[in-house]
């Protein structure tokens, strides 16, 4: 063999300076394509200048989406794209779809046949390396990289049909937004999965409307991972030029903002179905930030709870974003102007989509009262 033949493509021409010996320049290439990293390992011999090297490189990692609505549809076409350019992951994402009817014909065969999840997310192409599998177990077992993308209120069903049949190493991330509330108090949505399923989680929140994340329009977002090199690998597999991500380490912070955000944002809605004005809402959406850092100071308590984690996407952006542009918001402003039921605006308003706002506000006041914390 000689440069050219290579097994990573990257190696040619940029990686192998002429003038540097072959063994410094063979280990930090390795390094730098992640070739000697991670958990699986195939050797390859490698034949270069008349000597013999003994390489080992990482599999391409398997990446499944648990989940297919609005935002589950959104960052598959991230993903599935950065899939198909990135040598570190393998090039088919899997998508669990919660199968359905639409028009007579199944949901995956029309994802997989017109490329388009013509229910959650229509009018955009998903990428046509994104493999919608309607069965959980199947979509899972083999993969490396966990997205989970649903409603909160499934997370434990799925986790059971989940359990014991995926990998013990593979790792999860969260997109899910809400609590769980545990006979002990707050349970976080990555906390409920890692018990159950014993993986590493990280989480990714933000201010992402997903028909505008989809829509390619620049937007920021923030991934809590304690684990910097899961961090880094999580951002090649999320990050593009117009969706840009930022790691950092007090993932339950970010957590607990992407849940505690859609109950303010409820508040707003009920500011616009009132006729307040703009004043009236951003006196909301401050008093709403307090509460969420105030929160934060008491039932975060995997380390420290900073400002700056606030300043994130995941915090005060997200916050804005979703009191201006969310669900909760347009269906709290229905509410009190058509003085139905939230349960019946859901169903006529959101043709399937699912409401986090009133469910998470429930859950925070039975963890509140659960602590004695009502009057703060
Ligand atoms: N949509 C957004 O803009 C957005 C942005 C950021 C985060 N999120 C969060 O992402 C998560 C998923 O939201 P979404 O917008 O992708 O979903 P969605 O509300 O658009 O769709 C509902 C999904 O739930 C599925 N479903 C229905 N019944 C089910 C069942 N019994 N078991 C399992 N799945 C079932 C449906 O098939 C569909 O895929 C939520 O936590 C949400 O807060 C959403």
């Amino acid at each position: 063999m000689d440069d050219r033949t290579w097994p990573c493509p990257q190696w040619a021409d940029q990686c192998l300076p002429p003038d540097r010996p072959i063994k410094s320049a063979c280990s930090s290439v390795c390094l730098l394509h992640n070739h000697t990293a991670g958990p699986q390992r195939q050797p390859v011999q490698v034949h270069l200048r008349s000597s013999v090297y003994l390489f080992t490189m990482a599999a391409p990692k398997k990446v499944c989406i648990i989940g297919s609505g609005n935002w589950g549809s959104a960052i598959a076409k991230i993903v599935g794209a950065n899939a198909a350019q990135n040598s570190k992951f393998d090039d088919t994402v899997k998508m669990w779809v919660f199968e359905e009817s639409v028009n007579g014909r199944k949901l995956t065969e029309i994802i997989n046949t017109d490329h388009e999840n013509v229910k959650y997310l229509p009018g955009h192409k998903l990428p046509a390396n994104v493999l919608a599998v309607p069965d959980l177990v199947e979509a899972s077992s083999d993969a490396d990289i966990l997205v989970f993308v649903i409603p909160h209120q499934f997370i434990g069903k799925v986790c059971e049909t989940m359990k014991g049949k995926i990998k013990g190493d593979a790792l999860g991330i969260s997109l899910i937004k809400g609590v769980d509330e545990g006979p002990d108090g707050l349970k976080l949505i990555s906390d409920v999965i890692q018990e159950k399923l014993g993986i590493t989680m990280s989480v990714l929140m933000g201010a992402n409307i997903a028909n505008e994340v989809a829509d390619e329009k620049f937007c920021e977002t923030t991934i809590g991972c304690k684990n910097k090199n899961h961090g880094a690998l999580l951002k090649e597999l999320m990050q593009t030029n117009n969706f840009r991500v930022t790691v950092v380490e007090e993932y339950d912070v970010v957590e607990i903002c992407g849940a505690l955000k859609n109950i303010v944002a409820v508040g707003a809605g009920f500011c616009d179905g009132l006729g307040f004005g703009d004043n009236t809402k951003a006196a909301v959406i401050r008093l709403g930030l307090m509460e969420m850092i105030a929160f934060a100071r008491i039932f975060c308590t995997a380390g420290p709870v900073s400002s700056a984690t606030f300043l994130e996407s995941c915090g005060v952006a997200d916050l804005i974003t979703t009191c201006y542009g969310g669900r909760n918001r347009k269906v709290a402003e229905a509410f009190v102007k058509t003085g139905k039921s939230i349960e019946e605006l859901e169903k006529e308003m959101l043709n399937g989509q699912k409401l986090q706002g009133p469910a998470t506000a429930a859950e925070v006041y039975l963890i509140l009262k659960h602590k004695n914390l009502i009057d703060k």
